[in-house]
């Protein structure tokens, strides 16, 4: 029996309100302080360094709540990582050095590169042990992001603070109008929840709420700050928006409601702005968006209750009922570098399903539910029963795909919904809930997620051979630590 996405969120309803009273009581809050500094993550444009660059994978100690350092870790930094900028044409030879205690891997998210330099799950690197994949870098401009993945210890690792952003230059930013100057008026904003300890530390647990719903925390923190506040120039802006949280859907707007434009999303530009007055970003998706600070007035963004997911029904990541802010844009007195918004961005074709080779079909389930039920009401006892009824087996392929083929990935959300990940492809959304995607859903894309079910036009175009295989999966970091993954070759 598949249980829909409604039925399950009337199910789960008490189960929801019970998790929601947790957060709330332990809730710092967001409205704590907004007047720290946007951190901007050191930029590494990889090409004025001839395209080597290093990263260490490392420990460190950072402060969140002011006297309250705590243990993290970061990519060559106390946490996060740098941003690294790569050009379309270039070959980059990256060094990965791993000090942790522990192994990790790196993966390119969203980057098209053959399977055995995608630094999935086979590909690990022991603690002392350096990594040294070669990335040809051939795709448009676009947001992307790295992140580890070692199977079983993603979510942590990433909850302590491994993820870093890439921006992937293909030269055509001045020639589209955009704005482009990086800490200024571009801008990387990596989006994650945590919860703190009394002693400011960061809690990591894998309770039956973490395993079921994935771990949410309560506060929201932008490139590892709580509340931070922004100062941008008063004309357009281009924020790159990366959700990193574990399992965290944000519903963002502007406090004042204002209309911002949605120019890319995680495989790059939409063919025109596309204008909203909110957005809702899932796991490991990215949109960039304009905004337009001419007006001089101070204003916040804010994350509001996550309609998206059932189960927490309509609450704010502060486990409110109304929108909590994320950070705070004030403007300078600095003459803008870019005023007028762009009207078209680049030519995209219409997805149609008549190139596919195949179709396939996907249930994404949680099982939580029904086993729950079943298991009277003991959260403990459900179990996640994977895709296609299969969790995920590293020695087991469970697709075959062929070099420059598409194929149409029908993906089915049983019960709560899910962020769909795939890995060494980009996929055009042909459906949602058998109607055509928003605009802004139009463009390519490596995430969707999917409440219901989805068809997906997926271009296959990066070899992987059974050693090294692509994935896919779920982006909430524990569902796929519990098995919603699964790998394919494309041959
Ligand atoms: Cu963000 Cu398997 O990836
Ligand atoms: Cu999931």
């Amino acid at each position: 029996m598949l249980l829909t996405r409604r039925n399950f969120a009337i199910g789960c309803g008490a189960f929801a309100a019970s998790s929601a009273l947790i957060c709330a009581q332990r809730g710092i809050g967001n409205s704590a302080s907004l007047s720290t500094p946007l951190p901007i993550p050191r930029l590494i444009d990889a090409a004025k360094q001839g395209n080597a660059v290093n990263l260490k994978v490392m420990s460190g100690r950072h402060v969140f709540i002011h006297g309250r350092p705590t243990r993290t870790y970061g990519y060559s930094a106390p946490i996060l990582g740098p941003v690294i900028r790569m050009c379309r044409g270039d070959e980059i030879e990256m060094t990965v050095e791993n000090a942790l205690d522990t192994v990790t891997t790196v993966h390119w998210h969203g980057l098209l590169v053959p399977g055995d330099s995608d630094g999935g799950p086979q590909q690990l690197i022991h603690s002392g042990d350096r990594w040294r994949p070669v990335l040809k870098i051939d795709q448009p401009a676009a947001t992307l992001w790295f992140h580890p993945h070692p199977h079983h210890d993603t979510a942590r690792q990433i909850y302590m603070g491994l993820a870093g952003m890439i921006i992937l230059d293909d030269g055509t930013d001045a020639r589209r109008g955009l704005p482009r100057t990086f800490g200024t008026d571009d801008l990387p904003l990596i989006l994650q929840d945590r919860s703190f300890a009394s002693d400011g530390s960061i809690e990591y647990g894998t309770d039956g709420l973490a395993i079921v719903y994935g771990a949410r925390g309560d506060t929201v923190i932008v490139n590892g700050a709580i509340a931070p506040v922004a100062k941008v120039p008063p004309g357009l802006v281009r924020l790159r928006l990366l959700n990193a949280a574990n399992a965290q859907n944000f519903e963002l707007r502007f406090s004042d409601r204002r209309t911002f434009h949605i120019i890319a999303s995680d495989g790059g530009f939409l063919p025109v702005p596309v204008a909203a007055t909110k957005l809702t970003i899932s796991p490991a998706e990215r949109f960039e968006v304009l905004v337009d600070f001419a007006n001089g007035k101070p204003v916040s963004l804010e994350s509001g209750p996550n309609e998206e997911m059932g189960i927490f029904g309509r609450l704010a990541p502060d486990g409110s009922a109304d929108y909590v802010p994320v950070m705070r844009f004030e403007t300078t007195t600095t003459k803008p570098l870019v005023t007028e918004m762009p009207t078209r961005l680049v030519e995209l074709s219409a997805a149609s399903q008549v190139s596919a080779v195949r179709r396939r079909q996907f249930i994404v389930n949680s099982g939580v539910c029904m086993n729950r039920t079943q298991a009277g009401g003991h959260p403990d006892m459900v179990a996640l029963t994977g895709i296609n009824g299969q969790t995920f087996d590293m020695e087991r392929i469970d697709v075959e795909t062929n070099l420059g083929t598409s194929e149409v990935w029908e993906v089915v959300s049983a019960g709560m919904a899910h962020p769909f990940h795939i890995h060494g492809a980009l996929f055009r959304i042909l459906s949602i809930a058998g109607a055509p995607p928003p605009p802004h859903l139009a463009g390519w894309k490596d995430v969707v997620l999917v409440e219901d079910n989805v068809e997906l036009l997926v271009a296959f175009n990066r070899p992987a051979t059974r050693d090294h295989p692509f994935m896919y999966h779920c982006h909430i970091l524990e569902h796929e630590e519990a098995g919603l993954m699964g790998q394919y070759v494309c041959i």
